[in-house]
């Protein structure tokens, strides 16, 4: 695993993004197509900006994304808004204030862990709360919402209410994901406003 892991970390490296974790993303990305040229694109927890680099790349000159980070950033491409800020203080109307409305809502965001896997997951629950609370509040008709989780006892609920609100909702484990981790991600397109 360690193996797969450097892999992915050179080839980071070399193809000039800060994280490997923009191969999660990627490789949802080209199976199931959710973000596209001039799109509008919140991102949640985006420092160090492998994503972002790589979602204001697809969304091109013509669209834009709003990052979102409790870190600081800086050297963003042209098309990135960059907000410092905890997400559970972020109100819907302060996004809003730098774009109406929203096509997809990104979420890579992560607890500090403990170890204490029933800990983290719960707190890694309750940042895809906040983040689906967003989507909810800021996406379009028809937008999508990816969002990192750690699965545990909350996962199926947290699923269940994905449903209601999406027309697809589909759980995807990223090759370039450890596979002994719990990490997982949710896709949600068809948003249902
Ligand atoms: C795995 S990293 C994101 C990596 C990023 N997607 C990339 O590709 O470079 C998770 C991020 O979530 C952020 N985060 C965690 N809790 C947050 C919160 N309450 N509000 C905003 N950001 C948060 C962390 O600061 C961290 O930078």
């Amino acid at each position: 695993m360690k193996k797969i892991q450097d892999f992915y970390f050179k080839k980071a490296k070399k193809e000039g993004f800060p994280a490997r974790s923009v191969y999660k993303l990627k490789e949802a990305q080209e199976r199931y197509g959710f973000l596209s040229q001039g799109q509008r694109v919140l991102e949640l927890g985006a420092y160090p900006g492998s994503w972002t680099k790589y979602s204001a790349q697809l969304v091109g000159g013509k669209g834009r994304v709003v990052a979102v980070d409790l870190e600081a950033m800086g050297n963003l491409p042209g098309n990135v808004s960059f907000l410092r800020a905890d997400i559970f203080e972020v109100d819907p109307l302060t996004l809003k204030g730098i774009l109406s409305a929203f096509d997809v809502v990104l979420s890579d965001m992560a607890p500090k862990t403990s170890g204490v896997k029933e800990a983290d997951h719960l707190r890694s629950i309750a940042l895809a709360e906040r983040a689906f609370y967003l989507a909810v509040e800021l996406l379009n008709a028809g937008g999508s919402f990816f969002c990192k989780i750690f699965q545990g006892r909350d996962f199926p609920g947290f699923i269940k209410r994905c449903k209601i609100h999406f027309r697809f909702v589909k759980v995807v484990k990223p090759k370039s994901s450890r596979s002994e981790s719990v990490e997982a991600f949710v896709l949600c397109t068809g948003f249902r406003q």
